[in-house]
């Protein structure tokens, strides 16, 4: 079969042989966050598009080709997010959670939107899932945020990955930062490709981040941004890396970690399984100190991170992993006889009122038909009904797996299904 329409480019369907998987993850996720008091957060998936042109930086990769902007009815100009972090930072100043006691601790689950191009790993539709901590700049949030990342991913039992941290330090240590690149890079402008030759002028750091090759082996010699941390900076990180310890988070320090957003200051980190080739990253983050004012909100830190579910779900399936479990209905009810079949939704009925999953096939009608679907399905229990025995009120359960069967009244089944 050919359908008509086809999914647009970079997105895919979950079908039910991987949405089960899909569910199994995002279940573990939600539990893992809630282990750390986390809280469900759940935003729009379109907002002013100006939001994500200030937060992410002008010169972000987001801004400047992958952002889904669109002009509604009235002429406001929206965009599809491209990630988390900016809109769960706008509702957090707009409802005024600061107000609220303590460190706001948020989780969310949802998809996001990036035009790029698409390949293994890599959507124009994808599912993140994250977490933002925001009104501390204690190095204890800071490990703890990752120590929950590094926990989701020991759930899931993978064992293919590294973590990451690098210190990108404060704004003014940034500057002085940026003014080394300066320096180095210009020698080597001509070779640059032209965006990062309006990145020298407009944010160096961006340079690092560069995709093409002759930008990333110029790139190779440059300065490090933890040769240039304040005491500040240095302390904190420093700090943030006892708590790893005490939080048994095993890490490496990666002084090129540049993040492709603007918003962050002091921790970036990365999460990587080096078998998914160049779509590594099975999640990253880091500090924002300085955006929660930019929204409009006062100044308050902030850290957190997001992954995708699709570089888990890979990564599961490299390790082959699936715990998942497929929806296996406990009981599949064959009906012989035409006032069986006629009455079989009562009885049906019963069942998912006692909380019992219940499939039936109204299509097949011979024993034998149906007994082969129960196989096929895998379900604990058949419940056979026949019109004779329906008339005496009984029907036959049989215990699939036992190959053993019994008669009983319908009032006694879901007892002896439960039990
Ligand atoms: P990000 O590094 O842009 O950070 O994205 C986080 C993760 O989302 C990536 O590591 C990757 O796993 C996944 N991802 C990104 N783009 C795609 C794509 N096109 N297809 C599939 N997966 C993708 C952020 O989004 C920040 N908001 C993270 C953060 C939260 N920082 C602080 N708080």
């Amino acid at each position: 079969m050919s359908s008509k329409y086809n999914l647009p480019r970079g997105t895919f369907d979950i079908l039910p042989d991987v949405s089960y998987k899909w569910e199994y993850i995002i279940a573990v996720f939600k539990n893992t966050a809630k282990l750390f008091n986390y809280k469900e957060i759940v935003t729009p998936i379109f907002e002013e598009a100006d939001l994500f042109e200030r937060s992410s930086g002008e010169t972000s990769d987001i801004v400047q080709k992958e952002m889904y902007k669109f002009t509604d009815k009235k002429g406001r100009v929206f965009a599809l997010r491209p990630e988390g972090t900016a809109p769960v930072v706008r509702s957090f100043v707009e409802n005024n959670l600061a107000a609220s006691a303590g460190i706001q601790k948020l989780f969310y689950t949802g998809p996001m939107f990036r035009y790029d191009r698409p390949q293994k790993g890599r959507y124009r539709q994808f599912y993140q899932y994250g977490v933002e901590a925001i009104g501390s700049n204690h190095p204890y949030v800071d490990a703890e945020v990752i120590a929950l990342f590094y926990t989701f991913i020991q759930k899931l039992g993978l064992t293919e990955f590294e973590v990451q941290i690098n210190s990108v330090g404060n704004a003014k240590v940034a500057e002085r930062y940026d003014q080394a690149l300066i320096e180095y890079f210009t020698p080597h402008k001509d070779e640059l490709c032209f965006d990062c030759q309006t990145r020298l002028t407009k944010k160096p750091r961006r340079l690092l981040d560069c995709k093409v090759k002759r930008c990333r082996e110029i790139g190779q010699a440059a300065p490090v941004m933890l040769d240039y941390l304040d005491e500040e900076c240095t302390s904190h990180f420093e700090q943030v890396k006892t708590y790893l310890d005490q939080f048994k988070v095993p890490y490496s320090v990666n002084p090129k970690i540049v993040r492709g957003l603007d918003y962050y200051t002091h921790t970036a980190f990365e999460f990587l399984n080096h078998k998914l080739g160049a779509q590594n990253a099975i999640g990253a983050g880091g500090r924002y100190n300085g955006l929660v004012e930019q929204i409009g909100g006062k100044s308050l830190p902030g850290i957190g991170f997001a992954g995708g579910f699709e570089r888990l779900l890979l990564s599961m399936e490299e390790e082959n992993l699936f715990s998942g479990e497929e929806l296996i209905p406990q009981v599949y009810v064959v009906a012989i006889g035409e006032k069986a079949q006629a009455q079989v939704a009562s009885i049906i009925s019963l069942l998912r009122q006692e909380n019992i999953s219940v499939e039936y096939d109204p299509d097949k009608t011979s024993l034998k038909a149906q007994m082969k679907a129960a196989d096929k399905i895998k379900s604990l229990y058949a419940i056979i009904l026949g019109d004779d025995e329906l008339e005496r009120g009984v029907v036959t359960l049989k215990y699939l797996q036992e190959r053993k069967q019994i008669d009983l009244a319908i009032s006694d089944l879901s007892s002896y299904i439960k039990s």
